[in-house]
């Protein structure tokens, strides 16, 4: 990669043998985007601009009427100056005064990368790995620089961040300060978002957008359910494989804003970072604030090309620690299977049987801690409840452990009860306003984890129960939105600080506990996927994708999820029937395929298993870690859209290419049934490839090109998986037909 300022036409090109971004210097002071897209050899300026006098258009240049900023291609547009477009950044003086001047000032070419401070990101391991364009624009009235960071990688992607440095004697208040901003050259764009709810996350919506704009955000504290802090630009006829794709990622689990939006002539606008909503960040002389970093991805190979970007980088530079290339454990979870109501003989119980049956690690779900009966009760008393398990939580862990299985366990630690220890000794710990009762969701409050105080009590009430080592797992759980944001310890002057500092606060918490525990697998959760965002995948490898273990709804929710995140991010269980969500009943093995697409877990009392059923998941278990290497560390790619169709289909290709899982659902089945084809993708078309079941051989030209027909199964719900080992290479053939 390699990263050129061209001194005559003064622009910067960053590059790498697939990609190129150009920025121009503009009239000495503003930054225009010339391109993001496929590599050029050199910008020479093809797309050059041409000023235009035009009505309604103010002009920052004097004397010069063909000059307007609302008709240029900006990088980190201002507002009042003239583009009346979305801003990327705001601020306030002490007088009220809401007008800034910030030009470029200069550059520099950095090695490697430059990483927002406080803040998840891509992360390098070597210095080589990227380099780093950091291009200052000032404020010289008002002593203020803004800093742009643009860091290029060997794949088809480019970071980006900004940090905003006051350099005056007065403090400023930043309202509006965004990640990234582009204005790209043309439109008619088809946008795509994932949005949804509580047991349906990342539903995909793609529309094509002809004018005005498409608003994606979180005004919740967390990214949530409801939106996903993506925004993705497609031309019209991008498909899974082929066509043009520009993502746009945030790596933020809090407030987030985005939008794509025309403008009046001709481009378009993309944008994404912190949301401007009941934000406002004094920053005081010599300080400085980071955004969070937004994450471009390009492809020309269509949403699955981008899809394999984004999953390299996610599994390989955003999720740290031991349990980066290390496989997944097969995790039996007691929450659908008990509820609350579990106690040490049960899960004693429950960790035998599970071992009997491959189990690798039994989660010890809500209900453990002192007095927590129901979800009224007890948040913040991270201490077991003595009644349910007199020999004490280590001894529990070292019990479970001796049937030979991990032991693992639930927190919801930003949260807390009113019927607590916490909240009797702590109650100025809650986020709420001070003139009102506060407004309850699942019976519990938010704690206030802007306060470090509060951090603090959370590191050491989670860090004692993993200090002793019996604990290999934590999931960390997180069950409600903000409301009432209000900070005892935030003075008059930071309230608007709040949420972000909530997540800065979660952040450091976060980092401090995985870095003391490197031994113990983070599973994050929010009530399911609510929390589902790649900030969290920073500090935790992997997240609970939904609360809905319905292997239907799941093809859905697995699928939008897949465009960003891979397999082994994606927890994924089989849970009983009817299932506890939507009533539905599903074949054991269909549950299982879809279960198997991610990392695999179990969520059910199997005492409520048949003997039959017990041997189905045994072999289930067996096959799972047969084959998991490929599932979570190969190359995942999509087949069919169940959005749309009537099935849902995908291949995983292991790392090595030698193995191949293909799983395919029919969700009703058809009298006049239709005999689905459906080809995949990623193997080598000159191979033979053998299925694993039947000794059938198969070419990879032939499962790519002409793919293969699913038989008919007369029933609703059902299944077909087929696993095939590359064999050899065609070249041995003699004969062609
Ligand atoms: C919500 C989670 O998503 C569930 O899996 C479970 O852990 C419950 N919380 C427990 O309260």
């Amino acid at each position: 990669m390699q990263i050129i300022f061209d001194e005559k036409q003064q622009i910067f090109h960053l590059y790498n043998e697939k990609i190129s971004y150009v920025i121009q210097v503009e009239k000495q002071r503003y930054l225009k985007h010339c391109y993001y897209g496929k590599r050029l050899k050199k910008w020479r300026g093809g797309i050059q601009s041409f000023y235009y006098d035009r009505g309604f258009c103010a002009n920052p240049v004097v004397e010069d009427r063909t000059f307007s900023l609302d008709t240029q291609q900006r990088e980190f547009p201002e507002s009042g100056q003239g583009d009346f477009r979305s801003p990327a950044y705001e601020l306030m003086d002490a007088q009220g005064d809401r007008n800034a001047r910030f030009f470029y000032q200069g550059f520099q070419i950095l090695k490697g990368k430059t990483a927002p401070e406080g803040l998840p990101h891509v992360y390098t391991e070597q210095v080589a790995e990227a380099m780093t364009l950091e291009i200052t624009l000032q404020d010289e009235v008002r002593n203020q620089r803004i800093l742009l960071y643009y860091t290029i990688y060997e794949d088809a992607v480019v970071t980006r961040f900004a940090k905003w440095i006051n350099d005056g004697k007065e403090p400023v208040e930043i309202s509006r300060f965004l990640s990234m901003s582009m204005d790209l050259p043309t439109q008619g764009y088809d946008v795509l978002t994932f949005a949804g709810a509580h047991v349906e996350e990342k539903n995909m919506y793609r529309r094509p957008l002809c004018a005005d704009a498409v608003v994606i955000e979180s005004r919740r504290g967390t990214s949530s359910p409801q939106a996903t802090p993506f925004l993705g630009l497609l031309s019209s006829q991008t498909t899974e494989e082929q066509g043009e794709v520009l993502g746009v990622n945030l790596i933020y689990s809090g407030d987030f804003y985005g939008s794509v939006q025309c403008g009046q002539y001709g481009t378009t606008r993309v944008q994404i970072g912190l949301n401007p909503f009941q934000f406002q960040w004094k920053l005081h002389p010599q300080e400085s604030f980071c955004t969070p970093e937004a994450v471009l991805v390009y492809s020309e190979q269509g949403l699955g090309g981008m899809t394999e970007i984004f999953h390299k980088l996610y599994r390989e530079r955003v999720c740290r620690g031991t349990y980066r290339e290390k496989e997944r454990p097969v995790l039996l979870n007691s929450w659908e299977g008990m509820y609350f109501d579990i106690n040490e003989e049960k899960i004693l119980n429950l960790a035998e049987e599970a071992a009997e049956l491959g189990i690798e690690l039994l989660v010890m779900d809500d209900g453990w801690f002192k007095g927590r009966n129901t979800d009224t009760t007890s948040l913040g008393d991270w201490v077991e409840d003595k009644t349910k398990f007199p020999d004490g939580l280590q001894n529990l862990a070292k019990r479970v452990k001796q049937k030979g299985i991990e032991f693992g366990i639930w927190f919801e630690p930003e949260m807390i009860s009113e019927k607590s220890d916490l909240y009797r000794t702590h109650s100025d710990w809650v986020i709420r306003s001070p003139l009102y009762d506060p407004i309850r969701s699942r019976h519990q409050l938010v704690l206030d984890l802007s306060n470090p105080a509060v951090c603090e009590y959370l590191i050491q009430s989670v860090g004692r129960i993993l200090e002793p080592g019996n604990i290999s797992y934590v999931k960390w759980d997180m069950n409600r939105h903000l409301t009432d944001l209000g900070s005892v310890y935030l003075g008059r002057e930071n309230q608007m600080e709040l949420s972000h500092r909530y997540v800065l606060g979660l952040y450091h918490v976060m980092e401090t506990l995985t870095e003391r525990f490197p031994q113990v697998l983070f599973e994050s959760c929010s009530s399911g996927g609510g929390r589902f965002d790649a900030g969290m995948l920073y500090y935790m490898p992997q997240t609970w994708t939904s609360d809905n273990t319905d292997a239907i709804c799941r093809l859905k929710i697995q699928h939008g999820t897949s465009f960003l995140f891979p397999p082994v991010t994606m927890g994924a269980h089989v849970s009983a029937c009817p299932n506890h969500q939507v009533g539905r009943t599903t074949p054991l093995a269909t549950r299982f395929a879809v279960a198997a697409a991610g990392n695999l877990g179990y969520e059910l009392d199997l005492k409520n298993l048949s003997k039959e059923e017990k041997e189905e998941v045994k072999a289930q278990i067996k096959e799972y870690k047969k084959r998991r290497r490929t599932v979570q560390f190969g190359t995942y790619y999509r087949l069919a859209n169940p959005f749309c169709e009537n099935q849902g289909a995908w291949n995983i290709v292991s790392e090595d290419g030698m193995e191949v899982i293909f799983t395919h659902v029919q969700i009703l089945a058809r009298a006049a049934y239709r005999m689905p084809v459906i080809r995949l993708r990623g193997l080598d078309p000159d191979a033979i490839y053998t299925d694993c079941a039947t000794g059938q051989e198969y070419g990879g030209d032939e499962l790519m090109y002409a793919g293969i027909r699913i038989p008919r199964i007369r029933q609703d719900f059902s299944s077909t998986t087929i696993a095939v080992s590359y064999t050899h290479l065609r070249a041995h053939e003699t004969e062609l037909h």
